[in-house]
């Protein structure tokens, strides 16, 4: 596979970030990922009046990935308005684990990052199947 274009990644995501609704908070963001297959989808945050209904940059990539035909993660650059590199929030580093696994990439202020780093100990499909394999009464 490819080198990851982290260059090409983090610019894609400052592009994003200009085409942000962010009337509320004034702090508009933008998340561009790479898939395995060699796409980038994009998004920004999208705020709401209601302000806790708005949409982060990543949720809103995350919906682009799979109105766009879905696809697995590989890596992913979020940014702020300077373009500096920002954490995903916690709601967020779920949404994208869902559609990356523990081994995609992520860009931080340290540098790219697994997603294994960012959310140890995840929730996931597997905690479900304990469950259902034990039945009900488990
Ligand atoms: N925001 C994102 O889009 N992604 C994050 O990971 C952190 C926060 C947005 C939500 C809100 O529109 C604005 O940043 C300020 O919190």
């Amino acid at each position: 596979m490819a080198e990851i274009d982290w260059k090409d990644l983090r610019a894609k995501a400052y592009e994003a970030m200009g085409r942000a609704y962010a009337p509320y908070s004034g702090f508009p963001v933008g998340a561009a990922a790479l898939t395995r297959d060699g796409r980038v989808v994009s998004g920004c945050n999208v705020e709401n009046v209601s302000h806790g209904i708005g949409l982060c940059a990543e949720c809103v990539l995350v919906g682009n990935l799979i109105s766009g035909g879905g696809g697995r993660l590989r890596a992913v650059a979020v940014c702020d308005a300077r373009g500096a590199a920002l954490a995903p929030c916690g709601r967020c580093r779920q949404l994208l684990l869902e559609h990356g696994g523990p081994e995609l990439s992520v860009d931080t202020v340290e540098g790219p990052l697994p997603m294994s780093v960012l959310l140890p100990l995840a929730f996931g499909p597997g905690d479900l199947d304990a469950v259902r394999r034990g039945g009900v009464d488990a």
